[in-house]
């Protein structure tokens, strides 16, 4: 899939600003604090309906302004999709496609797909337990839309239920029927993320281990799920349990924890609190790895992303490059521009071009960001 057109309206620091792309590679330069990355979120917020760098939609609309505005047009399998998100809080975001509005935000983001990889992603070893849930979610709903209504859904019941906890005040003996239902309907849903999560991580390991394998010359890459309901399960096996098994552990240890949650005033369980991990020749990365190991494991996941959404929707997403040449060393760099091909439509910011051979600038259309404005070059 490519993007054909970019239409911006007070969205961060632009006011209204239309892009043509006419190549597989596009590339953003401009000093720092343009609004390059600002150019990539937009692209981004098509895919996933979120920021990989907030978690407010207001922070998108440019300050002083109270809605913004993201257009493009893509074409896919050869045909042209309309997107449109008109950002305009308290009100829910208006999705559109192709000038019809969509409820469903999986209707939406069905249409497009993105790998993106920015600089903070190196750090997703090192980084909390959200972070690496937040890329794990986002991937997934890369392949399967319908996984971010579930999503939302399970995001509700955990809201509900915690607000119940808060206003039970600790009180052991008060009737907690209501509790009972909170649990019920968080283990259905969230047993279901779980069994997807785990099925998308086995399916991507594999393909990240083979890529890890080629870039870091033969180490060893295992992805592990570290459940708060099931524990830690390798994901370089098919799981020998099924969506049942989850959701009997998931009620059982709900009932387990049911008086320290009363105690506590929150929901200390679920698929909301669990975590992925690397290990590297069965040692844990996020402890062990180098630096250089570790952008290695991350390389290997994004191309293994893209790979994956290549497999499963039969298309190639758009890969978003937020300055992360400049950080890796030639190799990855190597590994990276190569494994890319020519029919993956790539969006690479950076500050200059001096990261990138003459030969990938062939075939490369420029655009310079200077003071909110855009330049194609
Ligand atoms: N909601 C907003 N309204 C107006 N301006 C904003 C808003 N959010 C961010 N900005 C401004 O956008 C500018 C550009 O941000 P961006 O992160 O895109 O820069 P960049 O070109 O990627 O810089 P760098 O090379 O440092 O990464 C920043 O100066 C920031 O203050
Ligand atoms: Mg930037």
């Amino acid at each position: 899939m490519f993007i054909k057109k970019l239409k911006l309206k007070n969205f961060r620091n632009y006011n209204d600003i239309e892009l043509n792309f006419n190549s597989d590679k596009i590339l953003f330069i401009g000093k720092n604090a343009q609004g390059k990355t600002n150019l990539l979120e937009a692209v981004y917020y098509l895919s996933a309906l979120n920021s990989f760098r907030c978690n407010s939609d207001s922070e998108l609309i440019k300050w002083g302004e109270n809605f913004c505005n993201i257009n493009a047009e893509i074409k896919k399998f050869d045909i042209d999709i309309d997107l449109d998100i008109l950002i305009n809080p308290p009100s829910r975001k208006k999705l559109k496609v192709n000038g019809l509005n969509k409820n469903k935000s999986s209707e939406f983001i069905s249409n497009i797909s993105a790998v993106c990889f920015t600089v903070n992603d190196l750090l997703l070893l090192r980084g909390s337990p959200d972070d690496r849930r937040k890329w794990l979610d986002n991937a997934i709903s890369q392949i399967f839309p319908a996984y971010i209504e579930r999503l939302s859904k399970y995001n509700k019941i955990k809201t509900q239920k915690n607000n119940y906890l808060k206003n039970l005040k600790g009180n052991m003996t008060a009737d907690t029927a209501m509790l009972d239902i909170w649990n019920e309907q968080l283990a259905v849903t969230g047993s279901n993320l779980i069994f997807i999560r785990l099925n998308f991580l086995y399916e991507l390991q594999k393909i990240a281990k083979s890529k890890h394998k080629q870039i870091s010359n033969s180490e060893d890459l295992t992805i592990f799920y570290n459940s708060s309901i099931i524990g830690d399960v390798a994901c370089s096996e098919k799981f020998p349990f099924n969506n049942e098994y989850i959701l009997e552990n998931f009620k059982q240890k709900l009932e387990e924890k049911k008086q320290e949650e009363i105690i506590r005033a929150q929901s200390v369980i679920g698929a909301h609190r669990d975590d992925v991990s690397f290990y590297i020749n069965n040692n844990d990365a996020k402890k062990y790895a180098s630096q250089g190991q570790q952008r290695t494991v991350v390389l290997s996941l994004k191309l293994a992303e893209l790979e994956l959404i290549k497999e499963k929707i039969n298309t190639n997403a758009i890969l978003l490059l937020d300055d992360v040449l400049a950080e890796l060393d030639d190799l990855r760099q190597n590994f990276l521009l190569d494994a890319i091909g020519n029919e993956t439509q790539t969006i690479i910011t950076s500050v200059d071009t001096l990261h990138f051979k003459e030969e990938y600038l062939k075939n490369v259309e420029i655009f310079e960001i200077k003071n909110s404005e855009v330049y194609k070059i």
